[in-house]
């Protein structure tokens, strides 16, 4: 991963521009268990050939044509277990902004697309009163469920089959039991949240605008969204950091498959321009957000949001 601060070494620019090639053969590869003598296989395309063969056997012999959305979401939490209990522990460029971040959530909480709950052991705070993680690919929610359970807050922590959309969002809080909407559906100026965390999943979700907008209403007055977030390099915005390579990089890596092997991530986002316009022409009480690696081809921002009170 790029390195936040100070100007890049060339070998870090290079590998800067690199890295989502490297995580697209990491999704492609397959490692060789030297003491099962065999091939344990990583990548999420090994496993998506995999689902596909299990759909057919099971009876389901259309599903490679028909179901290719849903195979694919499988194979992606297959993918993202794997991929999630593989990566080093040592906490480098953008994973190395989360946990000062994550730290700070408080109240009720909105953890979206959790994946496979690697940010779950910065949620143990007795200021988080609750905890509700839409993910949509429920292949992954067993894991969730285990780590929830592993780090002691499975109690608190409601996993939603759902995305993060309004439509599906609010019937999924709904039916938890918890009345976490009621005062929401009473006047929606009441909000829901007290902290939305958006963890590396604005690059996935559909129609990005719309859903900024939405979890501008769905944040309580004074509320904050914390934000990491990989987006577009932007070489012209005056600012002189971004990199002409950078976003040409983005736009090759895009071009051969990383949307398609990378779960519909996307990394030509403006994530930014769309969470300042989510809270339109009143604007928020302070965004506070800061860019790194502006000169590769997987630039972050990450900061707070703060919602003004009523
Ligand atoms: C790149 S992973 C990041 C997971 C986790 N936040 C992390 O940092 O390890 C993106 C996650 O967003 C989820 N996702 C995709 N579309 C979504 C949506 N519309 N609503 C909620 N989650 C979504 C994916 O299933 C996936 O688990």
């Amino acid at each position: 991963m790029p390195s936040n601060t100070g100007a890049p070494s060339l070998k870090q620019q290079l590998m800067g521009m690199l890295e989502p090639g490297q995580l697209m053969l990491w999704s492609l590869s397959r490692k060789f268990n030297s003491e099962q003598a065999s091939y344990d296989y990583l990548g999420f395309a090994t496993d998506y050939l995999r689902v596909c063969k299990e759909a057919v056997i099971n009876g389901e012999i259309f599903a490679p044509i028909f179901q290719i959305s849903k195979l694919r979401d499988v194979a992606f939490g297959r993918f993202w277990v794997e991929f999630s209990s593989n990566r080093p522990s040592e906490l480098t460029g953008s994973s190395a902004l989360i946990p000062p971040l994550l730290s700070t959530s408080t109240g009720i909480v909105l953890d979206i697309g959790p994946g496979a709950g690697s940010q779950m052991h910065l949620l143990r705070s007795k200021e988080i009163t609750s905890i509700y993680g839409p993910e949509p690919c429920t292949t992954l929610h067993p894991t969730l469920r285990t780590t929830a359970i592993n780090e002691g807050i499975s109690e608190k922590y409601h996993i939603l089959p759902s995305g993060v959309s309004a439509k599906d969002l609010l019937p999924a809080l709904r039916k938890t039991g918890t009345g976490v909407t009621d005062a929401y559906e009473k006047d929606t100026k009441n909000g829901i949240f007290d902290t939305i965390l958006c963890v590396r999943v604005l690059c996935s979700v559909p129609e990005l605008e719309k859903t900024t907008k939405e979890l501008y209403a769905l944040l309580k007055p004074g509320g904050r969204l914390l934000v990491t977030e990989h987006v577009v390099n932007r070489p012209f915005d005056g600012n002189g950091k971004g990199s002409v390579i950078g976003r040409l990089t983005q736009f090759i890596w895009m071009w051969v498959g990383w949307k398609f092997l990378l779960g519909d991530c996307c990394l030509d986002r403006d994530t930014e321009g769309a969470l300042r316009g989510a809270a339109g022409v009143e604007g928020w009480e302070s965004f506070d957000i800061e860019r790194s690696a502006e000169w590769s081809a997987m630039p972050y921002i990450s900061g707070t949001l703060v919602k003004k009170s009523l």
